[in-house]
């Protein structure tokens, strides 16, 4: 009876000191999980002139559109008021439509050739450049979009 009672026991320890292990476990993984967060997701290391007022605020979203503008736009535009290669983007949500935008980016001289007022006048302005069309979907432009209307330069 007694080798029994102390083989139980031993278990039961071992029981316990498992449980205990988990729940160490369990609060550093809280706490590392907390620390993530309050981190912001960009920081150096990415593309150095642009910063944000508030960059833990950023979405998902607007990262993706970070990204997608700093492969795809930003050697012609400022996501802010300056002329690059081409107009600065700030306030563009305000002067065309998203659907405007979306036909825009996927092939801007398409839009040009139908004749649009707004599109030919701009072309003209810049001197005939060209735009390169871009293989990008819906959702991918509208991310760029969020992006540039989060954007704000640095204070
Ligand atoms: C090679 C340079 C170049 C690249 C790269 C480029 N653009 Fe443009 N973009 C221009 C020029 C130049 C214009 C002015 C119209 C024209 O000449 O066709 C323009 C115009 C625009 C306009 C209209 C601006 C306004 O004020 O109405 C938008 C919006 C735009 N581009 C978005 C983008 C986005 C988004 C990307 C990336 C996916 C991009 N562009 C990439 C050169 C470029």
């Amino acid at each position: 009876m007694i080798p029994f009672i102390e083989k139980f026991s031993q278990i039961f320890a071992l029981i316990a000191l498992s449980i205990t292990g988990l729940i160490v476990a369990l609060v550093l993984i809280q706490s590392n999980a907390k620390i993530a967060e309050t981190t912001p997701s960009f920081g150096c290391g990415t593309v150095s002139e642009y910063s944000y007022q508030d960059t833990v605020k950023i979405s998902g979203v607007t990262s993706v559109g970070k990204t997608l503008f700093d492969n795809n736009c930003q050697q012609c535009h400022s996501p802010g008021a300056d002329v690059v290669v081409g107009p600065g983007l700030r306030g563009i949500l305000d002067r065309r439509s998203i659907e405007w935008l979306i036909t825009w980016v996927q092939n801007s001289q398409k839009v040009i050739a139908s004749g649009d007022p707004y599109a030919v006048k701009l072309y003209n302005k810049y001197n005939k450049t060209m735009m390169q069309s871009f293989d990008l979907t819906a959702d991918d432009i509208k991310a760029i979009f969020e992006f540039v209307q989060s954007y704000r330069p640095v204070t």
